[in-house]
């Protein structure tokens, strides 16, 4: 059962135990994670660990009535734990940019959550809408940089509501966080199939792409193993859907990262199958694993919500414990049930959020389900090999 982070949490049981963190959000975040937690309870009964979980009630609700976004409560309690399950955050009730930017930018920049892991695999059986695509056609991972880029904020506004509104907002690259991100990736593609692509728009970000071109090629030189090409942003929403075969890792800017893997969701099924790891790599506070989709109001408490996203957002999450077999286990039983849909999202999708995590959780009893997980295990390499 969920407690408020309010309260002191109690632990379950004995033996391998993680703290879980929970924040469930708003819309369809909630929902999501409902989902995700039932199927954690099959994972922890057929695997022995347990997790002790805490609920951090963070969104709208909270904001509206409080006016707190992230307090150092919350922020303390969330440190407090090994990882952090997170559903989505954003509501038509507040002003676009106010709960995004002061909790979800807020969490990843606090946490020092450095990049933002979003696998693109299609999974055997799972309807997609680019016709002639194969399973063993897409399966790569965008390593989006997760601190900078146009996300740091600044900019200013002057004579708003007036014909001589002037808006500015600038871009801020760093060796140092582009760095953390191309390392990641090259270390990443060198347990994968050694190819790693940048994505940016160098032909006019002429700063900024400089930078991550210097950098790509200065940590390439560490990898003689591992090939390296660069593609622009734009010709890359041509080249994703028409042959993401050429991709193996893609390293990329925090909003050219943010647009291709909307994208990238579309390519393995849609929006609610896409999951996501916001990675603290330097051990100094948990990571944080979300869907890649938002709180969803268009269809927020209808039950019309895909699950699939949040459950392999738990695989992930379960591989950075270092629970691999748990990992892969739900990765596969969720592939395993998604394939069995008729349709991945809506009323016509055959089952409710609910009924899909209990699919989901008995498939996982199971042990249904033959998907390969290689990501979980090439995570974990990565994960060892940067705490050497
Ligand atoms: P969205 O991802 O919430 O929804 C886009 C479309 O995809 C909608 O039609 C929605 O119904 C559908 N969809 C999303 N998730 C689905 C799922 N699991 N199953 C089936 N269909 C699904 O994007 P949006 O509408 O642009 O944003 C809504 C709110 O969410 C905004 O406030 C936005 O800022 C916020 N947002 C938050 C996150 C996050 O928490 N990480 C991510 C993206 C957007
Ligand atoms: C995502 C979301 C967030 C982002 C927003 C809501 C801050 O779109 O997680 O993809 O832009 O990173
Ligand atoms: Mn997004």
């Amino acid at each position: 059962m969920l407690q408020s982070g309010l309260d002191s949490p109690t632990t379950e049981g004995t033996g391998r135990s993680h703290k879980l963190a929970v924040i469930g959000g708003d819309g369809i975040g909630p929902e999501v994670t409902d989902a995700a937690l039932t199927i954690l309870d099959a994972a922890q009964d057929r695997f022995g660990f347990t997790t002790e979980r805490t609920e951090v009630p963070l969104g709208a609700d909270a904001y509206l009535e409080t006016g707190d976004l992230l307090t150092p409560e919350a922020i303390e309690v969330l440190r407090s734990n090994d990882t952090i399950l997170f559903g989505a955050i954003g509501s038509p009730r507040v002003t676009p940019g106010i709960l995004e930017r002061g909790i979800i930018l807020a969490l990843r920049a606090e946490l020092r959550q450095a990049i933002n892991l979003r696998p693109v695999r299609l999974y055997p059986g799972v309807p997609t809408p680019i016709a002639g695509l194969t399973p063993e056609r897409c399966d790569l991972v965008v390593v989006r940089e997760n601190s900078e880029g146009s996300y740091v904020g600044g900019g200013s506004t002057v004579h708003r509501g007036t014909p001589g509104a002037v808006a500015t907002q600038g871009s801020t690259n760093t060796w140092y966080a582009v760095h953390r991100a191309v390392d990641f990736a090259f270390r990443l593609a060198e347990q994968r199939r050694g190819k790693v692509t940048l994505c940016h728009k160098t032909n006019v970000l002429v700063e900024a792409g400089a930078l991550w071109l210097d950098v790509v090629e200065e940590v390439a030189a560490r990898f003689p193993d591992v090939e390296h090409d660069y593609v622009h942003v734009d010709a890359m929403c041509m080249h994703l859907p028409v042959s993401p075969e050429r991709f193996d890792v893609v390293v990329t800017d925090n909003l050219f990262g943010d647009i291709i893997t909307d994208l990238g969701a579309v390519l393995q099924g849609g929006l609610g199958v896409a999951a996501s790891g916001n990675l603290n790599i330097d051990g100094s506070a948990p990571s944080m694993f979300e869907p890649v989709h938002g709180s969803a109001p268009d269809i927020a408490g209808k039950g019309w919500a895909n699950p699939a996203g949040a459950g392999l957002s738990l695989a992930l999450c379960l591989a950075s414990l270092g629970e691999g077999e748990a990992a892969a286990a739900v990765e596969s039983a969720t592939a395993e049930v998604l394939a069995d849909l008729p349709e991945l999202s809506g009323a016509t999708m055959g089952a409710s959020t609910a009924e899909l995590g209990e699919r989901i959780a008995s498939a996982v009893t199971d042990g249904h389900g033959g998907v390969q997980s290689s990501l979980m295990t090439q995570l974990a390499a990565v994960q060892a090999g940067l705490a050497s």
